[in-house]
């Protein structure tokens, strides 16, 4: 039997990268799978990709009122949620001498409050013994330049996941981290400015690696199957690396 049979699952940002390759997984283990994202046309492509086991939701997690309404419509579309990908992110980077309050707002936004009230505005529609899954980033734990906003969100969020874990043991919900190192997804192209920057960018990414390569999102999607699986069953409050060695070596 596939490990998600019968299983409900959402995943923010489920329409590139790392939150697609998730949302295929679980579908392809069985389960009914949300996706959300910003772009309507993205988020359609992503949708038909994924098959009629999925469904897409726009909006904001950014936008409380946004995540209220994406939430409804999932459990009014849905039913109640077995598992949730909090993977919606944006790469804002900059030396802290020259940051702007307008980048600072908008990472802080996106990753850190939008992780925040999505895991709250889902927390009706989750059942009882659901397990949610945060996704961070192996830079919450090291010092690189120009990562300062970006890596104090990704800690942010690497530290909801244990204080979240105690709030919600009454229910058995549990949530973890997952904190991948460099991954090959569309996300270079948003911090640099051509086609050819963001494919330089992605190769000394992989080279910081240990391992001297970028990350596959199926790698990442692996990681967060057993998340949300019973596998994981006595893990809470915790942080899986899937860096390549980035953190450790
Ligand atoms: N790739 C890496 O090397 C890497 C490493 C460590 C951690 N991560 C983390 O992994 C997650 C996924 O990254 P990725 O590389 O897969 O990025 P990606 O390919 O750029 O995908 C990001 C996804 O998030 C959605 N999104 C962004 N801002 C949003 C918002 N305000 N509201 C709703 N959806 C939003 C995007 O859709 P729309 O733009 O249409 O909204 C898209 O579906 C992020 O949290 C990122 O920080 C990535």
């Amino acid at each position: 039997m596939s490990k998600l049979t019968g299983k409900i699952a959402v995943v923010t940002g489920g329409s590139s990268g790392i939150g697609l390759a998730t949302a295929k997984r679980f579908v392809a283990e069985g389960a009914k799978v949300a996706i959300t994202g910003r772009n309507q046309k993205a988020l359609d492509e992503a949708t038909r990709e994924l098959g009629p086991s999925a469904i897409g939701v726009q909006g904001d997690v950014s936008s409380v009122q946004d995540l209220d309404r994406i939430f409804k419509t999932v459990g009014a579309q849905l039913g109640k949620v077995d598992a949730l990908v909090i993977n919606a992110g944006v790469y804002v980077l900059g030396p802290v001498a020259e940051f702007t309050e307008a980048q600072f707002d908008k990472v802080s936004d996106i990753n850190f409050k939008g992780a925040f009230f999505s895991v709250q505005k889902a927390l009706p529609v989750l059942k009882d013994g659901a397990s949610i899954v945060l996704i961070s980033s192996t830079v919450n734990g090291k010092g690189i330049p120009n990562h300062a906003a970006y890596s104090a969100t990704k800690a942010a969020v690497r530290s909801l996941a244990r204080s979240f874990s105690a709030d919600l043991l009454s229910r058995n919900i549990r949530v973890n981290s997952l904190a991948p190192g460099p991954v090959d997804t569309p996300v270079f192209t948003t911090v640099t400015s051509n086609a050819d920057e963001a494919k330089a960018m992605a190769a000394a990414m992989g080279d910081f690696a240990p391992v001297k390569r970028l990350g596959r999102p199926e790698e990442i999607a692996a990681a967060a199957l057993f998340l949300v699986s019973d596998e994981s069953a006595f893990m809470l409050g915790t942080e899986i690396l899937v860096d390549g060695g980035v953190r450790d070596l």
